[in-house]
């Protein structure tokens, strides 16, 4: 718990999580892994952190810092608004320092060294008895890690400002949350004064993205769909709105299951799958429709991996174009890996398609259309049962009625190949 930091959007969650819990004794760290310092741009931080945590008799508050850097002093309410620390009531002058808290009220912390408290570092916070708090608890338990998407208001009921305590806000907003594939980012600000930028990690280090490529966006409210794997840098642009810690920076990793608050009957939620294409045969050339109908039935989500086994020096794996794929024209290509087994890891949602630069092989079938998409929308299958694709294409026409395959879930439209085709090819593998 001590590492956690969210704040009063999620604070009822986590008073009926610990009203539920036995009354344990907590430890909280002060700042987290910031630790006990000068916030970079005032008390904001300090006062996001406290509204996340709830303080209990009995539990010890942990002031992390570096000896003769810092200090810690237990002040009165006047002290501590007026950053006056002559007289405190306790001071710690060795890091860490701990205080138990052992009576119901408030506290109130300031480092007393130079100008630290009128810097920011002060801390206020309220101690409640374990027992008897107002609030009551409808709230189910807090969600497994397997979770459906979520929307997050970035800074919460502070939005998208240029924040009173420097950029050490949006990464005390962002800490110890988990950003998945699928979740949203909402940012709320004031039209005109404010806007978002997607840029570079270099640019959102040197708040300079003058001559990077970036995503402007100024529409209130900004809904930003984190649909890839990788690390997302967002600023500021207006002004010196990013160098005065207008930034956020946050890494968005995959769902270890598919969505579980979805209101519609969810599919079973699943970790990450590797494939083996072509499973036993691997990736050759096969006659067509085999590639199809291998990737008939299975869901292919974000996260999940594509390994192609073949004999080094006698295939290639390209990825290709739609319309490279449709003409088998190899002249161009995405990428082209030609080391057994190629391990291709499903981090971007969309199609994709694969082939061989080899002479003919894309021609006599070696070739495999997928749809990755963000989130579970069925389990993977195996091809083993006969009746696996109707079940799991619940949506999709009978898989013998004639016609273009094109309305199954996660497979690409407009293929050109046929279900019935499909069903005979199914019994390739087998
Ligand atoms: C205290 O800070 C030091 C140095 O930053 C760090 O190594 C240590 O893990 C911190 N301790 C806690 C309890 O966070
Ligand atoms: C600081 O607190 C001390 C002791 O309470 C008091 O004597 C002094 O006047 C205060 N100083 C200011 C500037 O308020
Ligand atoms: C502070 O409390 C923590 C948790 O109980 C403990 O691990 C640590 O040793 C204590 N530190 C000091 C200086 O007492
Ligand atoms: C502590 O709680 C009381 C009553 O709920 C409230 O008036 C006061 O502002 C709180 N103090 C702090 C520092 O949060
Ligand atoms: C966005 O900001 C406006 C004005 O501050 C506020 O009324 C509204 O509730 C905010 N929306 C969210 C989702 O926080
Ligand atoms: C952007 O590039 C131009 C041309 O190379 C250069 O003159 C300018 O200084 C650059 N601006 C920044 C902010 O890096
Ligand atoms: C994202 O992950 C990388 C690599 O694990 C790490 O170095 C970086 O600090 C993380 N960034 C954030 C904002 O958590
Ligand atoms: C591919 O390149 C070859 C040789 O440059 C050319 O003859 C052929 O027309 C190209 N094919 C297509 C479809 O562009
Ligand atoms: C293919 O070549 C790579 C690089 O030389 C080698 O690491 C790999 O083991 C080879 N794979 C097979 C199946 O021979
Ligand atoms: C996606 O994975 C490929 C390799 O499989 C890698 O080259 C690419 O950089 C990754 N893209 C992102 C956005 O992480
Ligand atoms: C791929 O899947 C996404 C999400 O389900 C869907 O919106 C898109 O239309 C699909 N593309 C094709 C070509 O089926
Ligand atoms: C899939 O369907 C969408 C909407 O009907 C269409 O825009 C798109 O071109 C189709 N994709 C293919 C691969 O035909």
């Amino acid at each position: 718990m001590g590492s956690e930091l969210k704040y009063l959007a999620v604070l009822a969650i986590t008073l009926a999580a610990l009203l539920h819990s036995t009354a344990a004794q907590e430890t909280h760290v002060v700042g987290d892994k910031f630790g006990w310092l000068v916030p970079p741009g005032g008390h904001y931080a300090y006062e996001v952190w406290a509204a996340g945590h709830k303080f209990s008799i009995g539990d010890i508050l942990e002031f992390n810092f570096t000896t003769g850097d810092q200090d810690v002093a237990k002040v009165t309410k006047q002290a501590f608004d007026s950053c006056n620390s002559t007289s405190p009531i306790e001071l710690k002058t060795t890091g860490p320092a701990n205080f138990t808290l052992d009576t119901i009220g408030e506290y109130y912390f300031i480092g007393t060294k130079d100008r630290h408290c009128e810097l920011g570092q002060k801390l206020a916070i309220n101690v409640t008895a374990h027992s008897g708090s107002p609030t009551p608890s409808p709230s189910p338990k807090p969600s497994p890690t397997p979770r459906g998407p979520v929307t997050y208001v970035v800074g919460d009921q502070f939005g998208w400002i240029v924040p009173p305590g420097g950029e050490l806000a949006y990464s005390a907003w962002a800490y110890g949350k988990t950003f998945y594939v699928g979740d949203t980012l909402e940012f709320n600000f004031t039209a005109g004064e404010q806007d978002v930028a997607v840029v570079s990690k270099e640019a959102y280090d040197t708040c300079n993205f003058v001559n990077t490529s970036y995503t402007l966006m100024t529409a209130v409210p900004v809904f930003f769909e984190l649909n890839i794997i990788r690390s997302y840098y967002f600023i500021g642009a207006k002004d010196k709105h990013c160098e005065l810690g207008q930034k956020l920076a946050i890494n968005v990793t995959a769902n270890p299951g598919g969505p579980t608050a979805s209101p519609t009957p969810a599919p079973a939620p699943r970790a990450p799958v590797t494939y083996i294409v072509g499973d036993k045969l691997g990736w050759l050339v096969p006659g067509q429709y085999a590639y199809s109908a291998w990737a008939y039935g299975k869901t292919f989500i974000v996260g999940d991996t594509l390994v192609f086994n073949f004999v080094n020096g006698t295939q290639d794996v390209a990825v290709v174009t739609k319309a490279a794929f449709d003409n088998c024209n190899t002249n161009s290509t995405v990428a082209v890996f030609t080391n057994s087994p190629v391990n291709i890891i499903l981090n971007t949602t969309g199609e994709l398609y694969f082939t061989s630069t080899y002479d003919r092989h894309c021609e006599l079938g070696q070739k495999l259309a997928i749809n990755v998409t963000a989130k579970s929308t069925g389990t993977a299958t195996s091809l083993s049962s006969p009746t696996t694709p109707s079940s799991h294409a619940p949506s999709a026409q009978s898989p013998a009625a004639p016609g273009p395959y094109n309305s199954a879930p996660s497979m690409i439209n407009g293929s050109g190949y046929f279900v019935s085709f499909l069903l005979v090819a199914l019994s390739f593998f087998h």
